[in-house]
Formats: C-alpha cells, structure tokens, sequence
C-alpha cells in the first residue's frame, strides 16, 4: 500500500508528468480506483441516511489527497463538486460533524428545482465518488484553550437546513467538554422536517446544554412564532456570543435582539444593480458574443448573454466562476475593490463591469 508521500513522491515525478502526458497522472490512477488521485481532492460516499422528508445525510471519507492538504474547522463549508449530465458542478455544504472527524457529515436540504441538491437527495448511494475542493469560510468558533478563555454561554441558532455549520460547533464542544453554557434553538417546518431531532432531543438536560425547536407550521414546538425576545428569554437570556445560521429573516432577527452575533448564510445576498451602468462593451472573448453592461454582475450578464458559466455559490466565496479578465476593469461588489489590469483573474459572480471588459469565457 504506497502512503501518501510515497504516492506524491512517485506520481508526481517530472517523469510520471512526461508519460501521462496532457491528461495528468490523476486520469490513469482514477481508472484503478476513482478517489485515488494526486492532485485532486475526492471522498467516497461510505453511508446515505434520509431521517427528514427533505434532506438527505451523506458520511463522506475523504482521499488523502484532501485530509493532507485541509483541516476543516467545525462551522466551515467545503467545496463539493458533482458531474451531472456530463458537466461539473460545485456548491458549498457545510459538515455537521465535529472538529478532527476522519469523515465528513453532509446534510443537504432538498430544494425546489435545485440541481445538485436534487441529484444528491435523489441519487447519492454508497460508494459515489464525489469531488472535494477547498475549505473556506471564517464562521468559526472563539480560540478556545486549556487556559479556558472564551465565551462560556454560548447561545446557537439556526432554520432549516442551516442547522450543518451550528451542529459541527454544537458537537465539538460537547467533544471538548465545554465547561460553559450551551442553548440550541432550530427552527424547522415541523417535528417530521427537523434534522437532527432525535440527537438534540437526547442532548437536552445534560448539565449546562438546553435544546429548544420551534416549528413554522404548527404550534407543537417548545417555542412558537418567529424569533425575537421571548425566544431568546427562554434559550439564554444575554448569552456572551450567538452563532446563527439560516434565513435572512431568521438572522436578522437574531442580530436585532442579541450583542456579538456571528452568522452564515447560504443564499447569495440580493445585490442592487447600480441606477447607471457603465455603459462599457462586455466581450466574452471565448464565444465571440459581446453585450452593453447592464450594470448586473458579470455571471448574470454571460447567462442573459445564452452562456452557461459553471458557479457554485454566487456570493464570491468558492471561486468556482473564476475567469481571466484580459482587459479592462471591473468592481468587485464585496470588497469594492477595482481590478484594472490585463490578465488578472475575477470572480465574475460579484464583479461588475466599470467601462468595456474583455473576458476569457
Ligand atoms: C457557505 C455555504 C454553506 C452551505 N452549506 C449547506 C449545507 O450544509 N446544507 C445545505 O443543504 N446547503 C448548504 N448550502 C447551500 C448549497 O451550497 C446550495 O446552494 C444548495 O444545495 C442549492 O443548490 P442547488 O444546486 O440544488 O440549487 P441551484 O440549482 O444552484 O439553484 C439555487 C436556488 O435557485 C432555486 N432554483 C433553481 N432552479 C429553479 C427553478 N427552475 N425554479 C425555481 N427555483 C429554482 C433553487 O431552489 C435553489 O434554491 C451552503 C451554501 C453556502 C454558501
Ligand atoms: S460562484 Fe462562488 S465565487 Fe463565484
């Protein structure tokens, strides 16, 4: 059996590179076994459960191509990619298990006309080999230590399927014993819709933890109604940090009510396209088509435009649409940021257009 350093110093020889040719050493020791590969990231799906109507929970076992070069911090999401109908695709998801796992917990909510969503809810079984490229995200808990600094009440909150990051964070401090106060409030559309349900509900009562799930459509929760200050009343009343993961309505509910709030959210942020567009020439290059900017970001424009970009997250946070602005500049509608130089790389999901741009796609 060649271990991982073994394997790189081998196949990724100046020698192996000349035989294998353009294709990469990856394309041959992908045929012997699919998650056998050098440079890419890759997991076996090892178990599929399906506990709620609309999610489906798969445990991943990632190569050592991936755990070599990621640890994955409870909170944070991972780049997962999928090949649907002969294309790639790529989406961030966010493990649920706790810190220093040797595998990786997924729980992918199931969406109305969602692509890979719906492709895992619906075909993931064991043995698929999935694509695992990059960690990310700075949703993280506190530095914690043996000095014991650090929030010790510590309040998490999350709806629906944005329950993965909290209950990473939740299970890693159980691991590590946290010898603070810890609530956990979800909200989900009833008992039958919320993940997690029978694990929290054993949690609830142990010293210092307190489980609490209130649910949209029915009054058979412990809370009822929308988040605000009764709800927090009876979680934690003024807890030292809030970790929130979920609806837009659900986390600025909760920034409303609560000091020193940390949040994530899955869906990409609505971004006003400015009252006058640049007016510039948009060339996608590769296609030989060419639009007047519109002012929308650059990946709304190339899909308006017939082309199909691959994305992922359109929010500027998994590179996935990444591609070569050979000229002209662009704003990068997060960070504001303005790129004028030729050959620079761009995400084009929150880039827009400051006069012509010329765009490798
Ligand atoms: C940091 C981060 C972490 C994440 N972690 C998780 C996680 O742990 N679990 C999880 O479930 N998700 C998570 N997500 C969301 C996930 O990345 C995907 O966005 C989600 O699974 C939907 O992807 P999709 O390909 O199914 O939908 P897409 O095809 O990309 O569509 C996006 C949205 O548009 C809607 N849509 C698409 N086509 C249509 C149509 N024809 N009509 C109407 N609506 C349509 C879909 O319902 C979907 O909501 C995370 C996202 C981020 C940014
Ligand atoms: S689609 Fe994720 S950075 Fe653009």
């Amino acid at each position: 059996m060649f271990t991982q350093t073994l394997k790189k110093r081998v196949l990724g020889s100046n020698l192996v590179d000349l035989l294998t040719g353009p294709h990469g050493v990856d394309r041959y020791t992908e045929l012997v076994a699919p998650t056998w590969t050098l440079g890419e990231g890759r997991a076996k799906v090892v178990d599929v459960r399906r506990t709620t109507p609309r999610s489906v929970t798969l445990t991943l076992a990632p190569n050592d191509t991936f755990t070599a070069a990621h640890s994955v911090k409870a909170g944070q999401y991972v780049n997962l990619t999928v090949e649907i109908d002969g294309r790639r695709h790529t989406r961030c998801y966010s493990p649920a298990n706790s810190e220093g796992s040797t595998h990786l917990e997924l729980t992918i909510g199931h969406h109305e006309g969602g692509l890979v969503s719906n492709y895992l809810y619906e075909r993931a079984r064991r043995g698929m080999v999935v694509g695992l490229d990059g960690v990310g995200g700075d949703f993280v808990l506190p530095a914690r230590g043996p000095s014991g600094r650090g929030p010790r009440r510590i309040l998490f909150v999350s709806g629906g399927s944005g329950i993965t990051p909290v209950m990473a964070m939740l299970r890693t401090l159980l691991a590590e014993r946290h010898a603070g106060e810890i609530a956990f409030v979800h909200y989900a559309r009833s008992a039958a819709e919320a993940c997690y349900r029978e694990e929290l509900a054993a949690l609830h009562g142990r010293p210092g933890v307190r489980v609490l799930h209130g649910y949209t459509r029915s009054d058979a929760g412990d809370l009822v109604g929308r988040f605000g200050a009764e709800h927090l009343a009876a979680a934690m009343p003024a807890p030292d940090a809030v970790f929130v993961c979920g609806p837009t309505a659900l986390v600025e509910a909760v920034q409303k009510h609560c000091d020193n709030v940390h949040t994530e959210s899955f869906v990409p942020p609505v971004f006003e396209p400015p009252a006058n567009p640049s007016g510039g020439r948009v060339t996608f290059a590769d296609s030989g088509i060419d639009v007047a900017d519109d002012g929308r970001p650059l990946l709304e424009q190339a899909e308006s435009a017939g082309l199909k970009p691959e994305n992922g997250c359109r929010m500027g946070i998994c590179h996935t649409c990444t591609r070569r602005k050979t000229a002209g500049a662009v704003r990068n509608l997060i960070t504001g940021a303005v790129s004028t130089g030729p050959d620079e790389d761009v995400q084009i999901c929150v880039s827009v257009p400051v006069g012509d741009v010329d765009l490798s796609l």
